[in-house]
């Protein structure tokens, strides 16, 4: 189960936290797999380590708020693998800020990131599949996205784009369907990355993010990458639409 031999992946963010943890994964299971982030020599370094292991991966240095470096990473995996198959949707930022506080600067780098990379990369990536009638996009979104009695203070504008993440692939699911791209999102709830690193390491705040799932401890990287595994493989036929919540049980609670 789970094969993805001959298959192709552009992974967002793939530096750091869920993106790199769900590379290796994907790369594990026999993609080969396409490394998009800033940080090039960390992406450099993933690519050395797959390598070693006998796996096919190149590093392409992508800020997803830029459609023409989101339209050379897609152009560069097809140039150099043939075709893109699976896209994982996950470079995402977090900034706390007060609402009443908040500038539109702050705002637009959140949504830029977190909503309109999304959308382009989505995009681009599914013009390739549709030439193949075969794809799979998982979207990274979250608990904190609305509609599901989850709010999240200071960081109003990250739950805006989550919640537009969650819709967008509602809808895409949709349109794409008759493509064969499947669409879904992954609702992550607390885990452990560079992105919560100084929230988990201050024992208070710990204890109240992690006091509502009911397993008591943050999730690891590896654990949403088992869920992008599912979800990109043609043992996913039949899901399209859906958001799989990996949160410890937070949302059972
Ligand atoms: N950790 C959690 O508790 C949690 C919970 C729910 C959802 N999530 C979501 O999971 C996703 C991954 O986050 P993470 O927790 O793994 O945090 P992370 O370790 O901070 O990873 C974020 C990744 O996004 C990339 N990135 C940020 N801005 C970018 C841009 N403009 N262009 C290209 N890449 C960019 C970063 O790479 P570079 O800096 O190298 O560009 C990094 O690889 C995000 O969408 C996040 O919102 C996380």
């Amino acid at each position: 189960m789970f094969d993805l031999t001959g298959k192709v992946a552009l992974i967002t963010g793939a530096s750091s936290g869920i993106g790199k943890s769900s590379a290796i994964a994907l790369a594990t299971q026999g993609s080969k797999v396409v490394l998009a982030a800033r940080r090039i020599d960390k992406l450099n370094a993933l690519v050395d380590e797959l390598k070693s292991l006998g796996r096919e991966a190149i590093a392409v240095q992508m800020d997803v708020t830029k459609k023409d470096q989101i339209a050379a990473a897609v152009a560069k995996t097809v140039e150099t693998f043939g075709r893109l198959d699976i896209l994982l949707n996950n470079a995402g930022v977090a900034e706390f800020v007060p609402f009443l506080d908040m500038t539109e600067e702050q705002w637009d780098k959140t949504i830029d990131t977190n909503l309109k990379g999304y959308f382009f990369v989505a995009q681009l990536a599914a013009r390739e599949m549709a030439k193949h009638n075969w794809g799979r996009i998982v979207n990274i979104a979250s608990i904190a996205s609305g509609g599901v009695g989850v709010g999240f203070p200071s960081i109003a504008h990250y739950c805006a784009s989550k919640g537009g993440v969650i819709a967008m692939t509602e809808a895409l699911a949709i349109e794409l369907a008759p493509m064969g791209i499947l669409v879904n999102c992954i609702g992550p709830g607390v885990i452990e990355t560079e992105m919560t690193q100084d929230l988990l390491k201050d024992p208070k705040q710990a204890e109240g993010l992690l006091a509502r799932a009911p397993l008591k401890r943050a999730g690891k990287p590896e654990e949403i990458a088992a869920g992008v595994v599912f979800l990109s493989s043609q043992e996913a036929g039949y899901t399209t639409g859906a958001t799989l919540y990996i949160d410890g049980g937070w949302l059972a609670n």
